[in-house]
């Protein structure tokens, strides 16, 4: 499969993870697919709750699934949509927690940052640069 035939199916299945998003608060349903270098691609959405500094964003739901299935690594891309009219970039939070899977497997993953018109491709390693991660507790 081409990389942009692999692309689109990892945006595709943020929009599908997105359709589930319980986002009655905001009104803003974000979802995240996460690649990995074996194919398996893991979403998320976001979760949020009657006490609304609770809420969980949708890239810390699929990171949370995918390390509670096993995986310790292999990060390879990750794409994130949103209903807005820009495209979506991980919050700071979900920066670091994407990064602890990423140094885990030695990676630097793609976040795909998915809009109505664009998508704006950038390196987990710019989005949070000199990062704190396993290896710094060393
Ligand atoms: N949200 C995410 O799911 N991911 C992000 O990276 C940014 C924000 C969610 C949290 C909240 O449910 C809604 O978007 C509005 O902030």
């Amino acid at each position: 499969m081409s990389a942009e035939k692999r692309d689109e199916g990892l945006i595709a299945a943020a929009r599908a993870a997105a359709d589930r998003s319980y986002s009655p608060y905001s009104n803003f349903p974000v979802g995240a697919a996460l690649r990995f270098d074996d194919g398996t691609v893991v979403t998320g959405t976001n979760i949020e709750n009657a006490s609304y500094g609770l809420a969980l964003c949708a890239e810390t739901v699929a990171v949370s699934k995918a390390m509670a299935e096993g995986r310790r690594g292999g990060l390879e891309a990750v794409a994130v949509t949103g209903p807005g009219a820009h495209p979506i970039t991980p919050c700071g939070r979900c920066r670091q927690v994407l990064n602890e899977l990423a140094q885990l497997g030695d990676t630097d993953p793609d976040i795909l940052c998915v809009g109505p018109g664009e998508v704006h491709r950038v390196k987990l390693s710019a989005l949070l640069p000199a990062a704190f991660g396993p290896a710094s507790l060393d």
